[in-house]
């Protein structure tokens, strides 16, 4: 039986996986896709080519990242089914929800389960990546009253969600960023939404029910609704003057300031370092945003009074700014590291399977014993309504 002090909150420390997909380290503030630094495959790679590196364990040949790229594009159109599911959808609903039924929906299409089979691991892998872009913009144009666009094959991934969701070709130099967007979001080892999905690829469910768990848990503001958050909490301060006292405030009592700490990286994340690069990029070409200077006094506003705690900025603090310089609203932040993610999660769903034990933890037990059984009459007089059983006394 475990003994309490094996108990470890948040499983802090605990090993989950032995993994050759990714490595992070807290200190120096090191991510390497399969031992290659994050900095040079945002400089050097593409997405489609980073997801290739990390589901398949390496750099593809040209051929093989021809076909793949090839084949992704061929499958981005949803079903007309999925389509119509989604009308039904309100346009209120956070789109998040939206993905992670529309994940879970295309189980429905391709029932067919072969786990063991590379060719139904491959085909999985098409589909999820090619198709999870075409849910997000599809739900964006619908929730306004429109039809969706239609992917344009002519377009590569980046180029072509943009396109999607403005019904504008892209710039070359914003899909670019976005593509970089992409590889950085694509794999960060066992975060909660990849053990998710790794302790739902443990059951040896069908990989569209792994990604909709995986989806449901990066939706969570701990985790990728950060994004989200950072921008509002930029808005709610509104200029540089009132920084200093919207962090002291929120020190004060306890909150947590948004886009900041980090359960591994005690420095700047990595790849808040290159993202911010890109927003500069894209700022100096396509004019500023006033929440950069914001943002820029609230890093230097926590690093004076949490740097010691070893806070600093995280993948979310300059992701949202990046996103909104690309014309993406603040509630797709989430979906389009969802859209990246996918990579990472489909890499370790295939690695789970490779090496499958079911997931079952243990607990430690806190609770009682031997209890009585109370009827619910009992319960009802005694417990909940002590006046009325009082009431009722009198009249019997
Ligand atoms: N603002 C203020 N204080 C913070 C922050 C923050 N953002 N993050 C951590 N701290 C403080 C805590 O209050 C705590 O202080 P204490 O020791 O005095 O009680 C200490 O640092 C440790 O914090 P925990 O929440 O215990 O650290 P944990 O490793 O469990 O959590 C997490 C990491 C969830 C990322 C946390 O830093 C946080 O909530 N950040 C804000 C949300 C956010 O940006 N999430 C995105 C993370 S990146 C991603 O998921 C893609």
């Amino acid at each position: 039986m475990a003994a309490i002090e094996d108990y470890k909150p948040g499983l802090a420390g605990v090993p989950a996986a032995l993994s050759e997909i990714s490595y992070v380290e807290g200190l120096q503030g090191t991510l390497e896709y399969r031992g290659i630094p994050i900095h040079e495959l945002a400089q050097h790679s593409s997405f489609l080519e980073s997801c290739f590196l990390l589901i398949w364990g390496h750099l593809p040949s040209l051929d093989e990242l021809q076909a793949f790229e090839h084949e992704i594009r061929y499958h981005r159109r949803l079903k007309y089914r999925i389509r119509d599911m989604m009308k039904c959808f309100p346009e209120s609903g956070h789109p998040m929800d939206a993905l992670q039924a529309c994940s879970a929906a295309l189980g429905l299409f391709y029932s067919r389960r072969a786990l063991d089979d590379p060719e139904y691991i491959r085909a999985a892998v098409v589909r999820l990546l090619a198709k999870i872009p075409t849910m997000v913009a599809a739900f964006q144009m619908m929730r306004k009253g429109n039809d969706p666009i239609q992917p344009r094959d002519d377009l590569d991934y980046a180029a072509n969600f943009l396109y999607m969701m403005n019904e504008r070709e892209p710039d070359p130099l914003a899909a670019k960023i976005f593509d970089v967007c992409l590889v950085l979001h694509a794999e960060h080892t066992i975060n909660a939404s990849t053990f998710s999905a790794r302790v739902t690829a443990s059951t040896l469910t069908d990989p569209y029910g792994v990604i909709a768990s995986a989806v449901g848990t990066l939706a969570g503001p701990l985790h990728g609704g950060a994004n989200e958050e950072v921008i509002e909490m930029l808005e709610e301060i509104g200029s540089v003057d009132r920084v200093e006292a919207y962090i002291e405030g929120r020190i004060k009592n306890k909150q947590k300031i948004m886009g900041f700490g980090h359960r591994v990286y005690k420095v700047k994340d990595p790849r808040a370092v290159i993202l911010q690069g890109l927003a500069e990029k894209l700022f100096a070409e396509y004019g500023g945003d006033r929440y950069y200077d914001i943002a820029l006094a609230v890093e230097q506003a926590v690093e004076k009074r949490l740097g010691a705690k070893g806070i600093y900025p995280n993948v979310d603090f300059y992701s949202g700014l990046v996103y909104r310089r690309l014309g993406i609203p603040s509630d797709l932040f989430t979906p389009v590291f969802a859209i990246a993610r996918v990579g990472g999660w489909l890499a370790h769903w295939k690695a789970q399977l490779g090496e499958n034990r079911i997931f079952r933890p243990t607990q430690i037990y806190s609770g009682q014993h031997a209890q009585p059984y109370i009827s619910i009459e009992e319960r009802t007089l005694s417990k909940v309504f002590p006046s009325l059983e009082a009431t009722n006394g009198k009249k019997a």
